[in-house]
């Protein structure tokens, strides 16, 4: 039978059924999530001084990105900025397809105008994430939001389901734009010191008329009495670390980026850059007044340098009985200065919860990593910003990473040689320090140490995409293999972020077994930007297209490989609307658009 004999609605009702069969995720077993993100300026101005902010959508933070393990995620990203852009899904290990990481080894930039559609599964995780602009400085301009992982219903989750769920970024802020800060560091200058901190994109609750002297909009977070919460802070800042705590209430921590932790009460808890904490915090108070949410600059002496202490976020906690305003001093930071023993302390007892289930419904530390014999072991030292060729830079090593123009990942699928080199060494060497685009050559199936020793003179944090590591030891002096005798090889945190104080090291192992080429960088961001990263390039002996998934249709080309890279009509927010309204046809208004159309 010819299909033009076919009546016209059934030609209609086969089309449309095809249509919707051949929609990618839509009707499999797996649910998907899909979203659409619009990366713009805005000139806002949480600090009372208007300036160009990056938003996603139009505030920061960004729309939340909310899945659940294993679902797939469809993100449709644009551009609207006037310079390239990447978005990096903090804490996401895309498991075997590092081709969706979202920085300069594996992605090519978005040019401005264009959009580009990031899709992934958050594969055997649950937890709380985030996704920033991994390019050039833009996360001090905004660009952020956060990522929460669920659970599947099969898994349980080791508390009570809390009565509601807050996210909360913190981070320190500058009045200047992200082109101006960058410029600073271009010159050989440092950012100095920030000018406040935001609390979800707010400036602080006047709780100071001389620190605060204008009011500014701050942040509310409306509870009931009575009722527990789980709250999700972030540090998205530039470099400061911050000093969470709630006036009055206990944090109790339940997890630390993905893995549950055992549970402990805080009355304030050191949140380093990059760093994500779960807390339950129960409303437990007579709500007297409101309260105060604090977030304070962190190993800094205020008598020194008065400047620090607007470094210093304040948001409201408003019970729903409160009867009247926050007043008074804030909570007291720990009285620590100079002195990092009272935070590394702290930080040694955040522990993962052996017998509760994470992602899987195993236990989490059913995985025995102090059994494990490690493979290689890398030795990776930071010291201050110095110069090389008359340019101040930041060194892994003694290898100050330069940005590469075609992503390492591509380079090797394509087989261009000279892109960069497997060379980064395994210790410190005596030698000049360089510019380079080295990266290490590790195996597939590897268990790995990776030793951060910090001879700056500031604390820093540093985070592997792919992999969640363990955090087995830190302590002050130089590492020696000596210190082996005292890592905690049962129950050490499972996590993607580690800080590594001053003058001390922090040890972390690393099962290599998501195969691709991953981002070592310093959460830092101005010595990101000086060159303070490497990639760790795990490939399969068994091949791409076999373990590691395949390059995604929509691949971006530059570089040695732009000749490659088909044009895309740039768009713009407004000339991007029609696409949006098909974007946002769901299911149902398909249906019914269908039995409209089918209905004579
Ligand atoms: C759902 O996802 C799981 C884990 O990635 C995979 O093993 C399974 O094949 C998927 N099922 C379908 C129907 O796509
Ligand atoms: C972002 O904004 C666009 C345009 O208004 C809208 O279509 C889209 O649904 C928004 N995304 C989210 C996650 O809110
Ligand atoms: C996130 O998704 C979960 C599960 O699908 C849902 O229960 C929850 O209400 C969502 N949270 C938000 C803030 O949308
Ligand atoms: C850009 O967005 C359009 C409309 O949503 C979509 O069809 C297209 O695949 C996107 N382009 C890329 C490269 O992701
Ligand atoms: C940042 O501010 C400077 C002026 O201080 C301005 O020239 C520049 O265009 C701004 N950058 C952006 C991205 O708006
Ligand atoms: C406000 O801050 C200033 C500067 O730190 C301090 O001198 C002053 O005592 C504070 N005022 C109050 C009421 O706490
Ligand atoms: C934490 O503090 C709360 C009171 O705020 C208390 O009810 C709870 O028992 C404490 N939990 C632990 C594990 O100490
Ligand atoms: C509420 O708690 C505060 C601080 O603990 C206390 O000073 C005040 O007397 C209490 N008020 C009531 C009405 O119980
Ligand atoms: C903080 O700075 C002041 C002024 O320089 C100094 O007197 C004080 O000793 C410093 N505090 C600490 C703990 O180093
Ligand atoms: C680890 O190494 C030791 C000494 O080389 C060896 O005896 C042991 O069998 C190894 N363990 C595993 C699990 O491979
Ligand atoms: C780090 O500092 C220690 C102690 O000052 C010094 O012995 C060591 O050589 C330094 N290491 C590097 C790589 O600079
Ligand atoms: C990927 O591997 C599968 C299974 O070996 C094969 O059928 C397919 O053709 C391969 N695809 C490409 C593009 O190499």
């Amino acid at each position: 039978m010819r299909l033009s004999r076919l009546p016209p609605t059934v030609l209609l009702c086969a089309a449309s059924l095809f249509v919707l069969f051949s929609l990618p995720f839509s009707l499999s077993a797996n649910t998907s999530v899909y979203y659409y993100l619009e990366v713009y300026y805005k000139v806002l101005s949480p600090l009372g001084v208007p300036q160009q902010v990056i938003t996603v959508n139009g505030t920061i933070p960004g729309p939340l990105i909310n899945t659940t393990t294993n679902w797939d995620v469809v993100i449709n990203v644009l551009n609207d900025l006037n310079e390239p852009l990447l978005l990096t899904w903090d804490g996401m290990q895309h498991r075997r397809n590092s081709w969706q990481d979202g920085v300069l080894g594996t992605n090519c930039p978005i040019p401005p105008g264009w959009n580009w559609t990031y899709q992934f599964q958050a594969k055997d995780q649950i937890g709380s994430f985030f996704y920033f602009p991994s390019l050039g400085l833009q996360r001090a301009a905004g660009g952020f939001g956060s990522i929460t992982v669920n659970n599947r219903n099969t898994v349980p989750v080791p508390f009570a389901q809390p009565d509601g769920d807050f996210t909360i970024f913190i981070g320190d802020w500058y009045t200047k734009n992200h082109t101006d800060l960058r410029k600073l560091l271009d010159e050989g200058k440092d950012l100095g010191i920030p000018d406040g901190v935001l609390i979800n994109g707010k400036g602080p609750y006047r709780y100071n008329s001389t620190l605060v002297p204008e009011p500014l909009d701050y942040e509310t977070i409306n509870v009931e009495p009575g009722k527990a919460y789980r709250i999700r802070v972030h540090n998205i800042g530039t470099s400061t670390s911050l000093n969470f705590r709630i006036q009055n209430h206990n944090l109790l921590l339940v997890e630390a980026e993905g893995t549950y932790t055992i549970q402990q009460n805080f009355t304030n808890l050191d949140v380093h850059v990059g760093q994500s904490y779960s807390f339950l915090v129960t409303m437990d108070q007579n709500a007297s007044t409101d309260y105060y949410i604090v977030a304070s600059g962190r190993f800094v002496n205020e008598s020194d340098e008065p400047a620090w202490a607007r470094v210093t976020g304040v948001a409201i906690l408003h019970y729903s009985n409160s009867k009247g305003a926050a007043s008074g001093p804030l909570p007291d930071p720990p009285n620590d200065i100079y002195y990092t023993s009272y935070s590394m302390n702290q930080a040694k007892t955040i522990k993962m919860n052996t017998s509760a289930g994470a992602a899987r419904p195993n236990p989490q530390g059913s995985f025995h990593y102090g059994s494990i014999n490690v493979t290689h072991t890398y030795l990776i030292s930071s010291v201050p910003p110095l110069y090389i060729n008359d340019k101040r830079r930041s060194t892994l090593n003694g290898i100050s990473f330069i940005p590469p123009e075609t992503p390492l990942r591509l380079a090797d699928l394509h087989e261009l040689k000279g892109v960069y080199a497997l060379d980064f060494p395994s210790r410190p060497k005596n030698r000049e320090p360089r510019l380079g685009r080295s990266a290490i050559n590790a195996s597939y199936k590897g268990f790995i140490e990776i030793v951060f020793q910090n001879n700056d003179t500031k604390i820093h944090t540093y985070h592997l995409d792919g992999y969640a590591f363990f955090v087995v030891g830190m302590d002050y002096g130089e590492w020696s293999k000596s210190n082996r005798a005292s890592y905690n090889k049962w129950d050490a945190i499972s996590r993607t972020t580690t800080q590594v104080y001053p003058g001390a090291w922090t040890a972390v192992l690393v099962s290599l077994d998501n195969v691709g080429i991953w981002n070592l960088r310093s959460e830092n961001l101005d010595r990101w930007y000086l060159g303070e990263e490497v990639y760790v390039r795990v490939a399969d002996p068994g091949g791409y297209n076999r373990t590691e998934m395949m390059v995604p249709d929509n691949v971006l080309y530059c570089g040695l490989l732009s000749a490659l890279q088909r044009a895309q009509t740039p768009h713009t927010r407004s000339s991007a609307s029609s696409l949006r309204v098909l974007m946002n046809l769901n299911f149902a208004t398909i249906l019914v658009l269908v039995l409209f159309a089918i209905i004579p």
